[in-house]
This record gives C-alpha cells, sequence and structure tokens, in this order.
C-alpha cells in the first residue's frame, strides 16, 4: 500500500489540497475499527475536549460536516420564518443555503475589495435591517477578518454573531482563537481543510444554554446518546425537541484526534507557502495575492492561496493551461448572489465582490508540498499569464 502523499491518485502533478497518510493515521483507525464501537463514543468525547481545549473554548460539539454545524448554529439562535441573516456572498454556499432551509432569508454583504477577500464591516452593516436575527461572517482562506468592528456593530444592534470558522481552524485574532470570537464558531473537517478527517465539522461556544441546545438537536432531541444507553449510563430518552442525527462517528474523530495534533505544524508550512507565493508572484505580470496585510497580533491559517489575475487575463484559459500541465487550481468562490436560486432573492447591490469574482484563483496549497512543486506551480502561474 502506498503511503505520503496521495496526489498521483487522481492524475495532477500538483493537486490543490492533498492528505497525507502515513502509519499514525492507519493505526488510529485500525484501533478503532477493531473497537467493535463506531458511532459516537470515547474518540468523540475526547475528540472535542482536545478541540474545545486547543481553541480555548467553553464547549466544542463534534458533528457530521460543517455544513451541519452552520445549520445547528443557526437552528439554535432561533433563526426561522420572517428572519434574515446578513453574511458575505463570496463564501461558499453552505452559509446561505442552511439559512434558507431553516425558512430565513440571507441577505449579502460586499467584500472590502481589491486583494481583501474579507467582508466589508460598513457593507455588513448597511445590510442589517429590521427583521435581521443573526450574522454569519466568515474567515476567508483562514485571515480573519476585521472583527473588531463586526463586534462592534453586533453590539450596538445586539445581533449575535456565528462565525463560519471552516477555512480557520488554529487562526488567532488578538490572542483568541478564530471560531471563539462571536457567540457561535463553526469549523469544517472535510477532505481539503486544515485539519482533515473527511466528512465532519465543530461547533464551539461559551454559551453553555446554546452548547445544551445544540447537543439536542444533532441527535434527535434526544436527552442520552446510543453509547450512553450501551454503557448503562442510561437506560431510556426523553425526546426534548425536533432534531437531527448530525454527529460524528468514532473513525473519524480519531482521525481528527490525530489532525489536530499536527494542525499546527500544518498552519505553519501553509503560511511559509503562502509567503513564498507572495514573493514570488506579487505584482509580476499584475498579478496580486490576496490578504497583503495581515495586521498586528493576528496569525492566518493559510487554508487557500487565492491570487487576483490581471484584469485583461482570462481566468478559463490560465486554468486551462496551468490543468494541462497537471496544476490543479479552483475558484473560491462563485459569489453566492449569482447562482440561480440566489440571484432572484438578491436586493443589495455588491460591487466590490463583482469587480473580483472574475479574477479570483486559488493556487495549490498543502502542508507537505515538496519545493519542486512550489517552485513549478509558480513558474507555470507567470508563463500562464
Ligand atoms: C467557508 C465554508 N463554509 C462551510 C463549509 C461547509 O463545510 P462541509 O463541507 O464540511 O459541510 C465549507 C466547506 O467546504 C466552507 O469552505
Amino acid at each position: 500500500m502506498q503511503r505520503g502523499s496521495k496526489a498521483s491518485d487522481v492524475g495532477w502533478r500538483v493537486p490543490l489540497a492533498d492528505l497525507r497518510i502515513d502509519e499514525e493515521l492507519l493505526a488510529a483507525v485500525r484501533d478503532t475499527v477493531g473497537s467493535g464501537w463506531w458511532s459516537a463514543g470515547p474518540r468523540v468525547s475526547e475528540f472535542e475536549k482536545e478541540f474545545s481545549a486547543y481553541c480555548g473554548a467553553g464547549h466544542a460539539l463534534a458533528v457530521s460536516s460543517g455544513t451541519a454545524a452552520l445549520h445547528l448554529a443557526v437552528l439554535a439562535l432561533g433563526c426561522g420564518p420572517g428572519d434574515e441573516v446578513v453574511l458575505p456572498s463570496l463564501n461558499f454556499v453552505a452559509a446561505a443555503n442552511v439559512v434558507a432551509v431553516a425558512g430565513a432569508r440571507p441577505v449579502f454583504c460586499d467584500v472590502v475589495g481589491g486583494a481583501d477577500l474579507n467582508l466589508s464591516p460598513a457593507d455588513l452593516e448597511a445590510a442589517i435591517g429590521p427583521a435581521t436575527k443573526a450574522l454569519i461572517v466568515l474567515h476567508y482562506g483562514g485571515n480573519p477578518c476585521q472583527m473588531e468592528a463586526v463586534l462592534e456593530i453586533a453590539a450596538r444592534h445586539r445581533l449575535p454573531i456565528i462565525e463560519d470558522a471552516a477555512h480557520a481552524p488554529g487562526a488567532v485574532w488578538h490572542g483568541r482563537k478564530c471560531g471563539t470570537i462571536g457567540r457561535v464558531g463553526c469549523f469544517s473537517l472535510f477532505s481539503n481543510k486544515n485539519l482533515p478527517t473527511g466528512e465532519g465539522g465543530v461547533v464551539v461556544t461559551d454559551d453553555q444554554e446554546l452548547a445544551d441546545r445544540i447537543r439536542l438537536l444533532r441527535s434527535h432531541g434526544m436527552t442520552s446518546l446510543t453509547w450512553d444507553r450501551h454503557r448503562g449510563h442510561a437506560h431510556s430518552y426523553d425526546v426534548r425537541e425536533p432534531g437531527l442525527n448530525y454527529r460524528l462517528d468514532e473513525i473519524r474523530a480519531a482521525i481528527g484526534l490525530v489532525e489536530l495534533r499536527r494542525l499546527e505544524a500544518e498552519n505553519t508550512a501553509r503560511r511559509r507557502l503562502v509567503a513564498g507565493y507572495r514573493q514570488r508572484l506579487e505584482g509580476v505580470k499584475g498579478i496580486a495575492v490576496a490578504f497583503p496585510a495581515v495586521g498586528d497580533d493576528v496569525v492566518s491559517s493559510a487554508h487557500l492561496a487565492p491570487v487576483l489575475l490581471p484584469e485583461q487575463a482570462s481566468r478559463d484559459d490560465v486554468q486551462k493551461r496551468l490543468g494541462g500541465e497537471g496544476i490543479q487550481t479552483s475558484v473560491h468562490y462563485p459569489p453566492i448572489h449569482t447562482f440561480s436560486h440566489y440571484r432572484a432573492l438578491t436586493q443589495r447591490l455588491l460591487p466590490q465582490t463583482d469587480a473580483i469574482e472574475s479574477r479570483i484563483l486559488t493556487l495549490p496549497l498543502f502542508g507537505h508540498m515538496t519545493e519542486a512543486q512550489f517552485d513549478f506551480v509558480a513558474d507555470r502561474v507567470v508563463a500562464a499569464i
């Protein structure tokens, strides 16, 4: 069996993201499979304990995906029909979808613009209206957004902040881990994330009441888990309110425990690579590397390496040329307000998002990228424009 990078399995010379597979990881999976208990149990509890300690959060609840984490946050905060939730359009569609599925209306705000792909606090505030029930903020690519301004706006309007921290495990804003700054933080453990388990997510909060509600909603509204009953810790259960099955399983939690212990090293390696892209590409042929200004006391988790192509370049052509050489690229993201379902619901103008959306290109990034892979990508990107 092959160990190490699995890029070769899918045919890219340099994939966008890549998993590192080694004996420690395989042993953790093997032990868990052999334990005879695969659904939520002791490894999930241990993962939650370690994740909350790592983030400095009062509570961490492991769930089945980042989307489930966002859905539970939106439901637990009581967002429903008649409510609006403000969020940046330049995000993965999950944040808007969970709001819509809960029966509320997503209202999109703009980004700062230029090479700053995070939300504009001024436009976030402009999007708040009498029906606004919550704000969902994204730390794009693991770069903390302007939380000082966001916290001030949220406090003034008495609105809870949900942090979509899918990209930001380990990112730090003024000594606080991203995801723990607002009322509730949502992480994704999808395969391409900095802390991958395949599928999975985590909700963090310091709010005991909210944590209790999310714990119930995560598992059918039931007051005990099958694991509790298996251990003889509970014999029956009550259902307090209708809920879902958004639990994480033991196998993924075992992977998560290994990956969590590797996260700091992974993030450090990623930051070094992003700095390398900046050194090699910034200003060359009109390329701008996103997030040029990292504020004092702010640390990115460097989940993505987005660049802005020069205005005259065709992104499609650049992607095709790079793809032809075995370099996988992507676009994070087609703005949500441009999708057919959301286009009809969108009333606000988002000029900064519209101005940059066709120029954003995400380059390959993963901690164990080799120097040869990095050099190849940097050279070929310049040649492709
Ligand atoms: C910013 C952002 N939010 C939410 C999600 C949803 O997470 P998941 O794929 O784990 O459901 C993702 C996942 O790709 C994401 O990138």
